[in-house]
């Protein structure tokens, strides 16, 4: 085996450009980790904030002047190559998915991780390319669905932004749940985000959906182009507006909404749940991969080498479903 491993880190924020592509030390494993070798992993909005350090109000998470962490990259795909001597969930040649969580460092050819993290074998129904992005656009979503808004069969729900990460894996899952789906996406995806199962797609550059006379259950914004003070007028009397895309605007309207009627405006970091919570969430998500009711969505896969390349295209905000470099 090499002694090196190829990963790309930041020193500093800014474009694109600032990734760097570095060879630090092969990692062995601890006794409960494992060493992965990596076969594809996304590269997701997240990963583009960890990179600019933007918004500012995330710094003091990510880090003041500087990132604290410089290896990037969290949602993976991969083969267990090496084993700790207190490892029971793995065994050598498994093949895996997860991520890598507050670690980091997907990014990579190899990642040495805990067992009891975010890590779950890898089914042969999904490929490693659309296994690493499983948690974000569906671990995500599901967990908004399911544990934010805990939608129920016969509700109506609202995604704004269905053709992307969250988005597609929004309308699958609202869908397989037994609800009515109407989500926005520009006229060229609109016949792709039907087929995932929107029972009504808008074309968000003909009409604006908000100032329809819809009244809505769920209205989940999954790219926080709206907010809760102008979608509120379409939300049912005890509706909830959720959405993943933290401002202070929606952190306001979240502390108000609590004390002044029943509609919600709700926030939650998926990724900071408990890894229990999580791989429960992913167990259901690969018995509906099984059934065939998600399939994630692929848009382009780049090299390792081309991460750079692969980070200007996620950050054009039209992307697809999921990006991932292999
Ligand atoms: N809180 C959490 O736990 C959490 C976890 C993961 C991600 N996030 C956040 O969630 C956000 C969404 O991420 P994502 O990866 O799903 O985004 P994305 O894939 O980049 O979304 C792109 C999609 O949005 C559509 N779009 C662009 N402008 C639109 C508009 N005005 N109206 C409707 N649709 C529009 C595009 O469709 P067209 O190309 O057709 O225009 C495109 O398909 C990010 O900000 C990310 O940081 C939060």
């Amino acid at each position: 085996m090499t002694t090196t491993l190829t990963a790309w880190s930041i020193e500093r924020y800014g474009a694109p450009e600032v990734l760097t592509r570095v060879t630090p030390p092969m990692p062995v494993p601890e006794p409960t980790e494992i060493l992965i070798r990596i076969r594809a992993s996304a590269i997701t909005r997240a990963d583009g904030m960890m990179r600019s350090g933007r918004p500012l109000f995330a710094r003091p998470f990510l880090g003041l002047r500087r990132p604290r962490r410089n290896l990037l990259g969290t949602g993976l795909s991969g083969e267990v190559i090496a084993v700790g001597d207190k490892v029971t969930r793995f065994a050598l040649g498994d093949a895996v998915f997860g991520e890598a969580g507050l670690r980091f460092g997907a990014n990579a050819s190899h990642i040495c991780l805990d067992e009891s993290g975010v890590l779950m074998k890898k089914p042969d129904a999904l490929s490693h390319e659309d296994a690493a992005g499983m948690c974000d656009g569906p671990l995500t979503s599901y967990h908004f669905l399911h544990e934010i808004a805990r939608v129920r069969p016969g509700q109506s729900i609202l995604v704004l932004g269905g053709s992307g990460s969250l988005g597609s894996a929004a309308v699958q899952i609202a869908s397989a749940a037994g609800l009515h789906v109407t989500a926005t996406c520009s006229a060229r995806n609109a016949g792709l985000v039907a087929d995932l199962g929107a029972d009504r797609v808008v074309d968000y550059t003909r009409e604006d959906v908000i100032a329809l006379p819809n009244q809505y259950d769920v209205i989940f914004d999954t790219i926080g182009i709206s907010s809760y003070a102008v979608a509120r007028a379409r939300l049912t009397e005890d509706g909830r507006y959720i959405c993943p895309v933290l401002t202070l605007g929606l952190l306001g309207a979240m502390l108000i909404s609590r004390v002044v009627g029943r509609r919600r405006a709700l926030f939650a970091a998926a990724g900071l749940q408990p890894p229990e919570t999580l791989r429960r969430h992913l167990e259901s998500l690969l018995v509906m991969v099984e059934a065939g009711t998600l399939a994630p969505l692929l848009d382009r896969v780049y090299p390792l080498a081309d991460l750079i390349e692969a980070h200007r295209y996620m950050e054009t905000g039209h992307k697809r479903g999921n990006v991932v470099v292999t």
